[in-house]
């Protein structure tokens, strides 16, 4: 069998993997915000996407909710790292709610740009994945009609614009950097006038890991990429992966982990999408360790030391 305890598994843990500071702002702004404000606190979405930090934070108060109807009006409510519309801190201010953005600065960095290239006249391709809420909050900072979203390069062959059209393009910070490069191509192709973000809109955070699990996984049988299912950066990390020739899998929790599918397997990379906890990464080690015995190799392709600043409101 491919479990024989006495057999030898080799662990490449890429990094950098896991959380980033985007991940890490966004959790410390709810407990802070439970702190300030005291149980129950409203968190508008999952404040990431992961389900083991959304249940901790559940078990100290957080109440999760999908929209601010929900939100009753004496409690406090924090958008989540995502982003939202421009509807949602409008209708809040409306209804006098307290609210924290948890927004993560490099997506309202991309919201800022949005509204610039909207106050220059131009009309925005928006790259990005439909119905992810941070592609329905970046969509959200400007007029109906003023955006539309491109999901591939088919996509830009269908696009009604003329050369002469005064275009601008931005992108969801989560995507394949690869696909991504493709689709901006083929725009430029079309619109050799179309004019770029200012700066790579795609995020360290995704950028480092997609880059970091390229490196491990030629080496590898088997990716494994701890993230959950609606999250866009970790469904990224599985494509590079198997892009690579590697097998690749997404799992949300070790427990999922079938022994079968160590047959034939000697070494094993291991990552970790932008909203998953170190501590899953260890759960999964652990479970590894308990078919096979072990050994560890850590695999760096960049050092990262992001961190992002509170808002003011909770920095008391
Ligand atoms: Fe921000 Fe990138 Fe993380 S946009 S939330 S740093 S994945």
């Amino acid at each position: 069998s491919g479990n024989d305890p006495r057999l030898p598994l080799k662990l490449l843990i890429a990094a950098p993997r896991g959380f980033c500071a985007g991940v890490d702002r966004a959790i410390e702004i709810v407990e802070r915000a439970l702190q300030k404000y005291g149980a129950p606190v409203y968190v508008r979405h999952e404040i990431v996407h992961n389900r083991y930090v959304v249940d901790s934070l559940k078990a100290k108060g957080a109440i999760f909710v999908e929209e601010l109807d929900e939100v009753p009006d004496d409690a406090p409510v924090v958008f989540s790292a995502h982003g939202v519309p421009k509807s949602v801190p409008a209708e809040a201010e409306r209804r006098k709610l307290l609210y924290v953005d948890a927004t993560c600065p490099l997506v309202s960095k991309v919201h800022r740009q949005a509204e610039r290239q909207i106050e220059k006249g131009q009309h925005i391709l928006f790259i990005g994945h439909e119905g992810h809420p941070e592609v329905i909050g970046t969509m959200g900072q400007v007029p109906d009609g003023r955006i539309t979203l491109v999901e591939s390069v088919e996509d830009v062959a269908t696009l009604p614009f003329t050369q002469d059209d005064d275009l601008s393009f931005l992108t969801q910070t989560t995507l394949s950097v690869d696909d991504t490069r493709e689709i901006v191509e083929a725009l430029q192709a079309k619109y050799p006038k179309i004019v770029a973000p200012k700066a790579e809109d795609i995020c360290y955070a995704t950028s480092n890991r997609q880059a970091a699990v390229k490196d491990i996984a030629s080496g590898c049988d088997l990716v494994l990429v701890i993230g959950a299912p609606n999250s866009s950066n970790s469904l990224r990390l599985v494509e590079v992966a198997q892009r690579m020739g590697t097998d690749a899998r997404l799992i949300q929790r070790a427990s999922e982990i079938e022994p079968e599918w160590l047959e034939g397997v000697g070494t094993l990379g291991l990552t970790a999408g932008a909203s998953a906890p170190e501590k899953l990464v260890r759960e999964v080690v652990d479970r590894l360790s308990d078919w096979r015995v072990v050994t560890e190799e850590i695999i760096t392709t960049t050092e990262e030391n992001m961190i992002f600043k509170l808002p003011r409101q909770l920095m008391d």
